[in-house]
């Protein structure tokens, strides 16, 4: 099938490109490269795409409609995987117009062109940071999602919003994913883990926030690959209706909100604790107050995911961490510029 991934050199988009590709598909792949975290990185993951024959790829940023409508109908994708946005929570907060334009405009761009090469299914991320200020714990796809705290997750809802509008409108097929902290090798330089990891091995003080009174629900890479691999062929059909119970189809529009998650808390100073054993080293803390706009505690409901595809995530939190060590090791002892 041919697949088109924005956000390839990004860490999600980057594993699902390389499994979708195992899997014999072609995939054309956009990515603006930005240097929002080290472009080293990205280039890393670009580069071992590109050995892939089937892999085609444009750079360009989403707000730039004739580059990316020239590589959308050029390719004539069946699907379209959207994972390019501006991602962190913090960094929304100092610079809130670039996650207008990459999250809104970018994701307007992407839909308007599903709807013009007529997809099969249009699969947008978007984010557990939607669900905000409910204390209602686990999160459920039919949860209110009407108090967000950052400007991160005020932009994925939106384009949850902006989503199902057009799906009303032109019954376009869109499931928009809402993902729980996902880790693992090749992740995010600007998230907990990595930085914390290096914080330990440099023996630098590691901010935690809220005193350590927080959770996640941490999701692995690779589970987070396997589920939304597993839906690219459940798209959402008016059809579906009273067959299988799933609240978040509207009788509007072939459109469901779907959390990928774990399903598990981790507590963030359990959290650093393994950290600490796997890495034989001890954390230097430095306690602080929360962060504006960051959240306490996620925890996701899988229910609806299993139901649609039998998805039960694989990977427990401790081997979790363990393989994202290997690789952080072994990739900056190769760069020779060692953490
Ligand atoms: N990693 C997580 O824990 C997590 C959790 C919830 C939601 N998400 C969402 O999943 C998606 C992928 O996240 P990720 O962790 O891989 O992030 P990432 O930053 O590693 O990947 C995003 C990629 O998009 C590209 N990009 C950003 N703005 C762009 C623009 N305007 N035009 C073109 N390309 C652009 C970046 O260069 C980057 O390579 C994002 O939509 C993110 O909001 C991630």
């Amino acid at each position: 099938m041919k697949i088109f991934v924005t956000g390839s050199s990004g860490f999600i988009g980057f594993h699902l490109s390389k499994k979708l590709l195992d899997n014999g598909h072609s995939i054309h792949g956009f990515d603006s490269m930005n240097n929002y975290y080290d472009i080293k990185l990205k280039n890393a993951r670009y580069r071992i795409l590109k050995k892939y024959e089937k892999f085609f790829f444009t750079k360009g940023k989403l707000e730039n409609h004739k580059k990316l409508s020239n590589a959308i109908l050029r390719f004539k994708p069946k699907v379209i995987i959207h994972l390019a946005a501006q991602a962190g929570v913090r960094y929304s907060i100092k610079k809130p117009k670039v996650y207008l334009d990459s999250n809104i405009t970018g994701t307007h761009n992407i839909i308007e062109l599903a709807k013009k090469v007529n997809v099969k299914h249009l699969l947008i991320a978007s984010s557990s940071s939607v669900y905000g200020a409910n204390s209602k714990l686990p999160f459920k796809e039919v949860d209110k999602t009407e108090t967000q705290l950052s400007i991160y997750a005020a932009t994925k809802k939106s384009t949850e919003s902006i989503a199902h509008s057009y799906s009303s409108l032109w019954k376009i097929p869109i499931t928009m994913l809402r993902l729980f902290t996902v880790y693992g090798p090749w992740g995010r330089p600007d998230m907990a883990l990595f930085k914390f990891t290096k914080g330990i091995i440099n023996k630098k003080k590691i901010d935690i926030y809220n005193h350590g009174k927080m959770y996640r629900d941490f999701t692995y890479i690779d589970d987070v690959v396997d589920a939304i691999t597993m839906l690219i062929n459940k798209a959402p059909s008016l059809k579906q209706l009273g067959k299988i119970k799933d609240d978040s189809l509207t009788y509007a529009a072939p459109f469901r909100t779907i959390n990928i998650g774990n399903t598990k808390k981790v507590y963030l100073l359990e959290f650093i604790k393994i950290l600490e054993k796997e890495l034989g080293l001890k954390a230097f803390k430095n306690f602080m107050p929360i962060q504006k706009g960051d959240v306490k505690a996620t925890l996701s409901s899988t229910t609806l995911l299993k139901k649609l595809t039998g998805y039960n995530s694989r990977t427990n939190f401790k081997t979790g961490i363990k393989n994202f060590l290997k690789w952080y090791l072994s990739y900056y002892k190769k760069r020779k510029n060692f953490y």
